[in-house]
């Protein structure tokens, strides 16, 4: 089987469109260049908390299918950004699209194969440029504040290529498949919104560029 039709493959590319969208990121960028301080990235941390927290229930209470042969409990990141965020003063308020966005993961907890989707997302995100992001958000505010990026993974792509050996292993039905490709751009989308929603954020949130 050549790598292009395996499901991995597919899922890649059928949702790369969505990743550069979503990785074009105006909230994210500031923070890697400095235009944005502490309290921004606290910012950030408190929508990944209300993120993840919901999330992770929706996995821990659909243990079957597809989510459940791609999780792994290294995965789990609720008490790292808890961590993450008392070294950053507390979590602040969620925003109107992290609400949305785990409103709509809590409504997928009886649908391993869009919880999936969610959980590819997030977690092979995590995994990939996340590395980058959490190396460089390390050095502007301290590696206490960047649990969130560091696994307790040997190797981490190994690990990402039995991830993917494990997508591409799994037998979905044609409208598994369409699903899980639809759920995942969608989840691209609402990391899009959610990252949106704080750009504005309060008066005197952002240094001077
Ligand atoms: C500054 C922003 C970002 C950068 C620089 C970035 C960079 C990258 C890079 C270089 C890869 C490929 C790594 C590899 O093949 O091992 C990757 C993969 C990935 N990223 Fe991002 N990314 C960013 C934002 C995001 C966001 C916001 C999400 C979703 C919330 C995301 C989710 C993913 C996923 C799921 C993959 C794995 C794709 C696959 O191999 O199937 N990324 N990213």
């Amino acid at each position: 089987m050549s790598p292009a039709s395996s499901l991995a493959a597919r899922l890649r590319e059928a949702t790369w469109a969505a990743h550069e969208q979503a990785a074009d990121d105006g909230f994210l960028a500031g923070l890697l260049r400095g235009t944005r301080d502490t309290r921004d990235y606290a910012r950030l941390a408190s929508q990944h908390l209300v993120a993840y927290r919901a999330l992770e229930a929706a996995i821990a209470s659909c243990d079957r299918g597809l989510v459940a042969a791609l999780h792994d409990p290294a995965l789990e990141r609720l008490a790292a950004v808890e961590t993450d965020l008392a070294a950053l003063g507390g979590a602040q308020a969620p925003t109107d699209a992290s609400l949305a966005y785990a409103e709509h993961l809590a409504s997928l907890a009886d649908d391993p194969v869009r919880l999936a989707a969610h959980h590819y997302t997030r977690y092979l995100g995590d995994l990939s440029g996340g590395q980058h992001i959490g190396r460089v958000l390390s050095r502007r505010f301290g590696a206490d504040t960047t649990a969130f990026y560091r696994f307790d993974i040997d190797d981490l792509d190994a690990f990402k290529d039995g991830y993917r050996a494990t997508i591409s292993g799994f037998e979905l039905e044609a409208a598994d498949e369409s699903a899980l490709l639809a759920e995942t751009a969608s989840a691209y989308a609402s990391a899009e919104a959610m990252h949106a929603s704080l750009v504005d954020g309060e008066p005197g949130s952002r240094v001077a560029a």
